[in-house]
């Protein structure tokens, strides 16, 4: 299974697996992650999923959609250049490495 290394609030760098074809943010939630919560099941109406990306990994990453651009303005941590919301970032075997930050908090 493809591996996203993630660093958590805590600072501690974790190494997640994830079944090519699911959302990030579901497989974060279902291994008990730190620092994201993922309240509307991936609906990209809550903003509790929000992750910061390496710079390296941007635009390997599927385009921004209306909604979830616009649920990134509510987020708890306000967005940078970098954010994306992990319910919309489907694993795929091209993003295997990839590299993701979370930030202090998602509410
Ligand atoms: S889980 Fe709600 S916006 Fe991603």
């Amino acid at each position: 299974m493809p591996i996203v290394h993630m660093t958590v609030p805590s600072g501690k760098r974790i190494e997640l697996e994830v079944k090519t074809g699911t959302p990030i943010m579901r497989a974060a939630v279902d291994a008990g992650t730190e620092g994201i919560i993922g309240e509307c099941g991936g609906a990209a109406m809550c903003g509790t999923c929000h992750v910061l990306v390496d710079e390296a990994w941007l635009d390997r990453l599927p385009l921004m959609s209306q909604n979830e651009d616009d649920m990134l303005e509510c987020t708890a941590v306000p967005r940078q250049a970098n954010s994306r919301l992990s319910c919309q970032l489907r694993m795929t075997e091209e993003l295997e490495g990839l590299e993701l930050t979370l930030p202090e908090r998602q509410r």
